[in-house]
């Protein structure tokens, strides 16, 4: 890094058909190999060159994000009678945590066995935020070709900590092209419209119904107002159910390959690139808008209201515990 920290690259292997290779420096996941139906690996995750460029991780490939996944409305936020301001870095809003979220950090490797084990530290005033918070993120690539993600944190004051990964997969492979092909049914019965609006709306008879699994290419320019203001699909949906359970599932008919996601938070957020930025590769092609998808779990963008489900507000002294798992099939 400049100014002399060390960076490291880990491998994970399910020695059952899937390697992961993550980098400390924003414990981002760099590459993701996945045998398809004839053997032959195929990388499903969309990332950078070479480290140096993960030190301008624009798109945020892989990256973890925090202390907030998502926007927050024109910086301010409100935990109880009191506002906070913070770093206004994308439009006239907080996005994924400010200028330097969790994505710009080097986490510190504490376990390198059957788990690979990071932790990080958020300074009270960071970025805005109130409180010095602590974080540990655990990656596990399990025999059956699950990688699972926990991520855990505690606060010494009330703020806000609301993490996810931002994976961009293609299932068809990261250099393949467009999306529309790929197939996903995500087990949703309401979105949330308006992308910083706390009110949530059916999906019945609008594109954002994948109950019956479909083409993301079907309603990608459909004549929608939210597709139209969003370019495509840039939402938060809401899991049907409590607990851990089954949030989405995708698969690609040319590789054969299969992803199902599982998780247990509130909120899954579907996003298809559609303003991926000019430029960006690992291999030999630029990817292009919609050349993958991000389902990046995560808590309900909300602290105005009273809600049943974990939202981003974190109590002083209590345990923020996320598990998603990306489990290949
Ligand atoms: C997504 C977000 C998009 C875009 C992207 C990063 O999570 O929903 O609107 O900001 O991250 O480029």
């Amino acid at each position: 890094m400049p100014g002399g920290t060390k960076v490291y690259a880990y491998t994970l292997d399910s020695e059952n058909g899937v390697v992961v290779e993550v980098l400390n420096l924003g414990g981002t996941i760099m590459k993701v190999l996945v045998d398809d139906k004839d053997g032959n690996p195929v990388d499903v995750v969309l990332g950078r060159a070479c480290f140096e460029e993960y030190l301008n991780n624009i798109s945020y490939f892989g990256a973890t994000i925090g202390r907030n996944a998502g926007r927050i409305k024109d910086g301010e936020l409100k935990i109880d009678d009191k506002v906070f301001n913070l770093s206004i870095n994308r439009d006239n809003d907080c996005l994924h945590g400010g200028f330097v979220g969790f994505d710009k950090k080097v986490w510190d490797v504490v376990e390198e066995k059957d788990s690979l084990v990071m932790s990080c530290f958020s300074p009270n005033g960071e970025e805005g935020f109130p409180g010095n918070l602590e974080v540990t993120l655990k990656y596990t690539l399990t025999k059956d070709n699950s990688l699972r993600i926990e991520y855990s944190a505690k606060s010494d004051a009330d703020t806000a900590c609301n993490i996810t990964n931002h994976s961009y997969f293609n299932l068809s492979g990261h250099e393949s092209g467009d999306i529309f092909e790929q197939i996903l049914y995500m087990n949703t019965d309401k979105y949330i419209p308006g992308g910083r609006v706390e009110d949530t709306a059916p999906v019945d008879d609008t594109p954002f119904d994948f109950r019956t699994e479909k083409p993301f290419g079907r309603d990608m320019y459909a004549d929608h107002p939210e597709i139209q203001r969003t370019d495509g699909f840039d939402h938060h949906f809401v899991i049907n159910g409590d607990g851990y359970r089954l949030a989405a599932r995708a698969k690609s008919l040319k590789t054969g390959i299969g992803m199902e996601v599982y998780t247990n938070q509130p909120i899954i957020v579907l996003y298809t690139a559609n303003g991926l930025d000019e430029g960006m590769r690992k291999g030999d092609i630029e990817y292009k808008p919609y050349g993958a998808f991000c389902l990046e779990t995560q808590a309900y963008p909300t602290m105005d209201k009273e809600i049943a489900y974990p939202n981003i507000i974190l109590r002083k002294g209590e345990e923020y515990s996320h598990i998603v798992e990306y489990k290949f099939i």
